[in-house]
């Protein structure tokens, strides 16, 4: 039962998680697009609030939800399918941590990415999403 609760929190934490990890490089392809000072200080404190506010407290809610369920069922680790969705979970922390690098970099006025290379950079946590989700509810392996 308490199992199931922390499951289903564990749930919504990532879909706010990856509500941030969409939106915030989408900001970051119409920042990059942006021409007048008054835009780009507007998306600034979109990104900040974004990512303090919503981002880094459900990557820390989903993380820690996920480990107390591996705590109540240390057998996961037993399987396979679990150390592949570990994995990709240590690639998207390092995805989130190079948003909150691209972020400070707009915030100093030192951008040095086109708003092609932003489409694209939004695109690989898409690769993520779908990986760790076959991982966790089909658990192939
Ligand atoms: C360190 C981070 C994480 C840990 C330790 C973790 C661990 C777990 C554990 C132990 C379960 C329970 C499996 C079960 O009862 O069947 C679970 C469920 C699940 N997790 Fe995670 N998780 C983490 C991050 C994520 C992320 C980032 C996503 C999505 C991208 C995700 C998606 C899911 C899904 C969809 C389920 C439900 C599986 C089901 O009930 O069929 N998890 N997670």
């Amino acid at each position: 039962m308490t199992y199931l609760w922390i499951k289903a929190f564990h749930l919504i934490a990532v879909v706010t998680w990856f509500a941030a990890i969409f939106y915030l490089p989408r900001l970051f392809v119409y920042h990059a697009m942006a021409e007048d000072e008054a835009g780009r200080e507007r998306f600034k404190t979109m990104e900040r609030k974004l990512y303090r506010g919503i981002m880094n407290p459900s990557a820390v809610v989903a993380i820690a939800l996920g480990l107390a369920l591996l705590w109540l069922n240390p057998g996961w680790l037993t399987q396979g399918w679990m150390h592949a969705k570990l994995a990709l979970v240590v690639l998207l922390v390092g995805y989130h941590l190079w948003c909150g690098a691209l972020l400070r970099r707009f915030r100093d006025d030192a951008n040095s990415h086109g708003h092609v290379w932003y489409r694209i950079f939004n695109e690989a946590p898409v690769l993520l999403l779908v990986a760790i989700v076959i991982l966790a509810v089909v658990k192939p392996f």
